[in-house]
């Protein structure tokens, strides 16, 4: 059964700077054997907000619609034998193909799929949307991953005990990027991994927390020194835990600001 989460997106939902002026809304499809682990979390918070508001849609496909038999049956024992059991080809195919056709790119989430990174996170965001599919028990079939051309996306290098939570971070990662769902605009450009430095150390009041005061520097009022503070601060954070990251060039900007700083500055 598919099962539509969200109303229609309303008239002045996402709107698409395409030619044609028309109007999109960021469609999820996702394809599982607990469609009731949706929306979740994300029928929460801003995520929540937006689904009502159609700047997203969700429909969940149950695999068990499409099984074998009575049992519905979805999976079967290993060719080559072995513990556990595999999603079949035929079924998840039928499953699938439900959805119709268009040009969204289809997700399969696997342990062994390319991490998930930001910069992949906007490209998706900007896309019409993704049909997902959640594995469980050993995996699926290859044949349907070649067949379907099927995308394998990780969460990262542990397993989990089904693609649905993976689903779930990943629409999280593209919902807060649609346009309206934060509050305040965020330049994806300007966040955590975008530009391959982690984010500054973040302080609010009170000024003083157990002994410990806010950088001086941060309370100073002088805008150029806190933005050189904050680029220095993400690149020091991003060496000592993340060398990994490709970071760029430091910033024209922060650097002129170190050249230009007197012994005296703080
Ligand atoms: C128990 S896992 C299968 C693990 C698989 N036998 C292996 O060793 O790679 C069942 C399902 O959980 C999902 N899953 C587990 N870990 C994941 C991860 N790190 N990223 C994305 N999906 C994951 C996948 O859909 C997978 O098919």
């Amino acid at each position: 059964m598919v099962t539509p989460l969200s109303n229609p997106p309303p008239q002045g939902g996402r709107e698409r700077g395409c030619a044609s002026g028309e109007t999109m809304t960021f469609r999820a499809t996702v394809l599982t054997i607990f469609p009731d682990m949706f929306p979740g979390a994300l029928g929460m918070s801003l995520a929540g907000k937006a689904l009502a508001a159609g700047v997203w849609s969700l429909e969940t496909i149950d695999i068990r619609d499409f099984g074998i038999g009575i049992h519905r049956q979805v999976d079967d024992t290993p060719a080559g034998g072995g513990p556990g059991m595999v999603m079949k080809a035929d079924v998840l195919a039928r499953a699938i193909d439900s959805a119709g056709a268009d040009d969204r790119p289809r997700l399969l989430m696997s342990p062994r799929g390319r991490p998930l990174t930001q910069q992949r996170v906007i490209e998706l965001a900007g896309g019409p949307g993704a049909l997902i599919l959640c594995g469980r028990f050993e995996g699926v079939d290859e044949r349907v991953i070649e067949a379907r051309g099927l995308e394998e996306v990780s969460i990262g290098d542990y397993v989990l005990s089904g693609g649905e939570i993976a689903a779930l971070v990943v629409l999280d990662a593209c919902i807060r990027l649609l346009p309206g769902v934060m509050g305040k605009a965020v330049s994806a450009q300007e966040e955590s991994f975008a530009q391959g430095l982690l984010e500054y150390p973040h302080y609010t009041r009170p000024q003083v927390f157990e002994g410990r005061a806010i950088p001086e520097i941060l309370t100073s009022g002088d805008h150029a020194k806190v933005a050189a503070w904050r680029r220095s601060e993400a690149e020091r954070l991003t060496r000592e835990r993340r060398p990994d990251l490709k970071t760029p060039e430091p910033d024209p900007a922060s650097r002129e600001n170190r050249s230009r700083k007197r012994p005296s500055d703080g």
